[in-house]
C-alpha cells in the first residue's frame, strides 16, 4: 500500500491528518509581553494571549481562553471577526504571532513539542469536507491511523534493530530488552479497517466503504469527514461550519451526528452560524468581533440577554 499519492492535496489536509507531511515548526518568538504563566491542569486546551496578524491587519488580538474537557463551546460572530483563525491557530494550523496555546498542558509553541503528535488528538472538520477524492471511503477513514501505527511500528523495529546491535557488545547482565512488537504491519491495516467500518455502520453508511466521495452527498461526505477525524481517537473536535456548504435539507443529519458526539460527552469547539443548534447543543457561546471575545456565556444568557451592543446587532441580523 502506497501513501504518498497526497501530494496535490491541500496542505491543510495533510497537516491535520495527522502527520502526513511533516508540519514546518512554528516561526514563534517568545516576546516580553508574552511571559508564560503556568497553565490551568484542568484545561483541556487553554490559550494565553493568543494574537495573529496578517501583515498589519490583526485578526486575533490578545485572546486568553479555557476550554474545559467536556465542553462544548459554539463560537458565532460576523463573517471576518476571526472565528476561523481562532480554530486554526488552536491546532496550529496557523502559528500565533504571539501567545500561547496548550493542549493537554503541553506548549504547542515550543519548538521541542512534536506538534503532529499534539495535533493527532485534535479532530478537525471543515466547511469544504477535504476528504481524499482519489481514494475510496474505507481507504479515507484508515489512512491516517494507518499511517501512524506504521510508523510507530517502523520506529519501534529501528530501536530494537540498535538493541540489539548494542547488546552484542554488552555483558549478560548488561543487555538491554527490546521493545515488545505485537502487531504486524497486516494486523495495524486489518485493526484500521474494522475501526472504520464500525464507525460507518454507527452513522449507516457502511455501504459506502469502497465508493469514492465524490459519489456522494454532502450530507454523507461531511459524515465521513466526521468519521475520519473519530478514527484518530481525538480529545476534542474543532468545526468550521461544517454545514455551512451543504443544501438546507442535509444540514440536519450533520447536525444530528454533531449533537450524537456532544452528548457522549466529546468536547468540541465549534464555528457555526446555525443558532438554534448553538442554543440546544453548547454548554458555553462565545460571541466574537474584531478578533476578540467581546461576550460569552451559557446560550440562554447569549441569546436570552445579550449584552454587548454588537452582539445584539448582530442576533438581530441572524436570527
Ligand atoms: N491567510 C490569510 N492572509 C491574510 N488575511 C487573512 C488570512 N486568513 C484570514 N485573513 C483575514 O483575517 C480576517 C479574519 O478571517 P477569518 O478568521 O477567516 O474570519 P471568520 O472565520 O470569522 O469569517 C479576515 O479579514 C480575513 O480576510
Ligand atoms: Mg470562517
Amino acid at each position: 500500500m502506497k501513501e504518498d499519492n497526497t501530494q496535490s492535496l491541500p496542505e491543510e489536509v495533510l497537516k491535520t491528518d495527522a502527520g502526513q507531511v511533516p508540519a514546518k515548526k512554528p516561526k514563534f518568538v517568545k516576546t516580553e509581553k508574552t511571559p508564560v504563566e503556568p497553565f490551568d491542569p484542568e484545561a483541556l486546551i487553554e490559550v494565553q494571549h493568543l494574537t495573529k496578524s496578517f501583515g498589519a491587519l490583526t485578526v486575533l488580538d490578545d485572546i486568553s481562553e479555557k476550554i474545559k474537557p467536556g465542553e462544548k463551546v459554539a463560537v458565532i460572530g460576523p463573517s471576518g471577526s476571526g472565528k476561523s483563525t481562532f480554530l486554526r491557530c488552536l491546532n496550529m494550523l496557523e502559528d500565533p504571532t504571539d501567545g500561547y496555546v496548550f493542549f493537554e498542558g503541553n506548549n504547542l509553541c515550543d519548538l521541542r513539542v512534536d506538534i503532529n503528535v499534539q495535533r493527532r488528538r485534535m479532530g478537525m472538520v471543515f466547511q469544504q469536507f477535504n476528504l481524499f477524492n482519489n481514494m475510496n471511503v474505507l481507504k479515507n477513514v484508515t489512512l491516517a491511523p494507518v499511517h501512524i501505527a506504521l510508523q510507530d511500528l517502523r520506529k519501534n523495529k529501528r530501536r530494537n534493530f540498535f538493541t540489539k546491535v548494542g547488546n552484542l557488545f554488552r555483558g549478560f547482565e548488561k543487555k538491554k530488552p527490546l521493545i515488545p512488537i505485537e502487531t504486524s504491519a497486516k494486523e495495524i491495516r486489518e485493526d484500521a479497517a474494522a475501526n472504520a467500518m464500525r464507525l460507518l455502520e454507527r452513522i449507516g453508511l457502511a455501504d459506502k466503504a469502497n465508493v469514492y466521495p465524490s459519489t456522494l452527498s454532502g450530507g454523507q461526505r461531511q459524515r465521513i469527514a466526521i468519521v475520519r477525524a473519530l478514527a484518530m481517537n481525538p480529545k476534542v473536535m474543532l468545526f468550521d461550519e461544517p454545514t455551512s456548504a451543504l443544501d438546507p435539507e442535509m444540514v440536519g443529519e450533520v447536525l444530528e451526528l454533531i449533537k450524537e458526539l456532544a452528548d457522549e460527552g466529546m468536547t468540541m469547539v465549534i464555528v457555526t452560524h446555525e443558532m438554534g443548534f448553538a442554543r440546544e447543543v453548547a454548554t458555553r457561546v462565545m460571541f466574537m468581533d474584531g478578533g476578540k471575545i467581546v461576550e460569552q456565556g451559557p446560550p440562554e444568557a447569549i441569546f436570552g440577554a445579550p449584552q454587548n451592543e454588537r452582539l445584539r446587532d448582530f442576533l438581530s441580523k441572524v436570527l
